[in-house]
């Protein structure tokens, strides 16, 4: 119950809608408190005209009827008015709610640092701001509805029905709580069973997310067949566990109409007692079995409601835990800071927390501004690592990294990042326009830009062919790029940030040898003035950097330039020999 707490900001936000909320409920009651009196009366009416006889007034009484039933109709149109309005405010109220958590959640997201989403399945991260939102939202909204409709509810009923007979308040009463039991309980396994169907629904979304992102792999293997039967095993189990819901499901509505109908036979029975005793009126027998009616259906949702709040805590409990997740890269510098001069790495370390990898040993090199540095090393040496403590995507166990003498930790880290054009290995693309994609860089860029950034990284010619050109969709909703073309884009996106660094992990791996060196020179010349790390696995890519680095499992081998390291003929000498003897055959 504690973890609702976190949604009492919002309940103070929209306060006066809540209030509002709740002076429509007290209103639309006070408007269904009348209704069964007249009624009650009206039968009153008539059994006392035929105990007296007076049949010969019936123009009379007709008059009274109409009068009766035109209040019942006039006061029904009220409480229907008002219910309209307390839905208006109370549910559009958890509406808004849901709409700013959902915000907040997943500006929450977007702050925390990388290791978080290694930690967290992407599944569960949707989870928390769908399903569990959705939960919250059913607390907020219907379950403080019938709850405020129901104390209101049984604060103005009761004391009119005692005022007409205390004892058969009492006697018609006393099931009421038979009834919240056995609603909360079936609602309770109702919930169970749904959890369990949801569970069995996202491994049924997930197989066949992962078959047709795979579908390649799936086709050339001839797997087909085995795909299918993955997936009717997992929809077979959705089934069962479906029908099984069902079943409790088909359970529910008529234990409850069978519960009200008992209550309204007691009411009847008993009344009849008390009529023929004298004690009452037969127009109270009416009275009371709609008031019974009346407070049945708040009372059962009382069982419905709890296991709602039950489920509503347990999500938000899911939901702080992930926003009381503090981010572990932290901007620590709020005035913006100017990024430039030498890049120094000063005796850094890093183990990967997970893995217990220790992926950097006592790596120090410093370039000069302007300079580029070339890393080449084997598959697991830690390029990729060192390129992401550069962009503080990961900070260093020990050692530090200075830009322009200072220590990253201590620059403003927006501004850092701004400041770093990384293409990581991973080309990673957005559905969207060759022109978007590219832009996305740099918001403010307009078409020239654009236009020379895809020329920078040698892909405007590419583009040029096809036939929307930049409008040209890419990703699942349009075309698919070749691995060369992505990475083009993706370096095209980097430089049209107009960086002050440049950071290339791998990033023309699928390119070949001469457009990579080509497209490396073209960057460099065009830029001549900011310094430039490049990491690759050919020599040729790197041979004309001011500097090069050797990494083996995690430690610099190797350090100089192209000649010194030629003449030391160690790994760097022998990756180069052997690359230009591939690359003549
Ligand atoms: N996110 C991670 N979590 C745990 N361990 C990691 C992670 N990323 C890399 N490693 C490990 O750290 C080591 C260095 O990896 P890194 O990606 O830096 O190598 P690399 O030199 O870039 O390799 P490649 O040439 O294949 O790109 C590897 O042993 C790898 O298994
Ligand atoms: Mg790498």
């Amino acid at each position: 119950m504690k973890a609702l707490r976190h949604l009492n900001k919002y309940f103070w936000k929209y306060r006066y809608r809540f209030i509002l909320g709740l002076i429509f409920i007290l209103t639309s009651n006070i408007f269904g408190l009348y209704p069964p009196i007249y009624i009650g009366e009206v039968f009153n009416i008539i059994s006392d005209s035929f105990n007296d006889g007076n049949l010969l007034e019936t123009n009379q009484i007709k008059g009274q009827l109409a009068y009766y039933a035109f209040l019942v109709l006039a006061f029904a149109v009220c409480k229907g008015l008002f219910m309209f309005f307390m839905r208006q405010t109370i549910i559009v109220m958890s509406r808004m709610i849901e709409y700013d958590l959902k915000n907040e959640i997943y500006n929450h997201y977007q702050k925390l640092s990388i290791s978080f989403y290694k930690r967290n399945k992407t599944g569960d991260l949707m989870n928390r701001i769908s399903e569990d939102v959705s939960r919250v939202r059913m607390f907020l909204g219907p379950a403080i509805l019938y709850t405020a409709n129901l104390i209101i509810s049984i604060s103005l009923i009761i004391p009119k029905m005692i005022s007409i007979s205390p004892k058969l308040t009492l006697y018609v009463l006393s099931p009421l709580p038979l009834l919240v039991v056995a609603i909360y309980k079936v609602s309770s396994i109702m919930n169970k069973k749904s959890e369990i169907v949801q569970e069995q629904l996202s491994k049924l979304s997930s197989i066949s997310q992962e078959t047709f992102s795979g579908i390649r792999v799936i086709k050339s293997y001839t797997q087909e067949n085995f795909a299918q039967l993955q997936f009717m095993n997992a929809a077979e189990d959705y089934k069962t566990k479906n029908l099984s819901l069902i079943k409790v499901n088909a359970l529910f509505f008529p234990l409850m109409i069978l519960l009200i109908g008992l209550s309204t036979l007691f009411t009847i029975y008993i009344g009849g007692l008390e009529a023929i005793a004298g004690h009452i009126q037969v127009g109270h027998i009416a009275t009371f079995v709609i008031y019974v009616n009346m407070l049945t259906w708040p009372v059962a949702s009382l069982g419905w409601v709890t296991s709602i709040v039950q489920r509503a805590a347990a999500s938000q409990e899911r939901i702080n835990e992930f926003l009381t997740e503090e981010p572990e890269i932290k901007n620590q510098i709020k005035e913006s800071t100017t990024i430039a001069g030498n890049i120094e790495f000063n005796n850094i370390s890093f183990t990967y927390p997970d893995t217990g990898i220790q992926a950097l040993k006592n790596v120090s090199f410093s370039i000069k501004e302007g300079e580029t540095l070339g890393i080449i090393g084997k598959i697991g040496s830690g390029k990729s690592t060192l390129a992401e403590l550069l962009c503080r995507i990961n900070d260093p166990d020990s050692g530090t990294i200075c830009v322009g003498g200072k220590n990253i930790k201590e620059l403003n880290l927006h501004d850092l990042r701004d400041a770093v054009g990384y293409v990581p290995q991973e080309t990673f693309l957005f559905s969207d326009s060759i022109y978007n994609n590219i832009a996305f860089g740099n918001k403010q860029s307009d078409n020239e830009a654009v236009h020379q950034a895809a020329k920078q990284a040698g892909i405007f010619e590419n583009i040029k062919q096809f036939k929307k050109q930049f409008d040209t969709v890419i990703g699942e909703r349009g075309i698919t790029l070749s691995g060369g073309q992505k990475q083009r884009l993706s370096i095209a996106r980097a430089l049209i940030r107009n960086p002050k660094f440049m950071l290339f992990d791998d990033c023309l791996s699928a390119v070949d040898v001469e457009t990579e060196e080509l497209i490396l020179q073209n960057i460099k010349i065009q830029s001549k003035n900011k310094s430039c790390i490049i990491i690759s696995h050919r020599a040729s890519s790197i041979k004309h950097a001011d500097q090069i680095i050797v990494l083996k499992d995690g430690e610099i081998i190797e350090q100089g330039v192209h000649k010194t390291l030629m003449n030391l003929d160690g790994d760097y000498a022998h990756i180069y020999k052997k690359q230009l003897i591939e690359s003549k055959h």
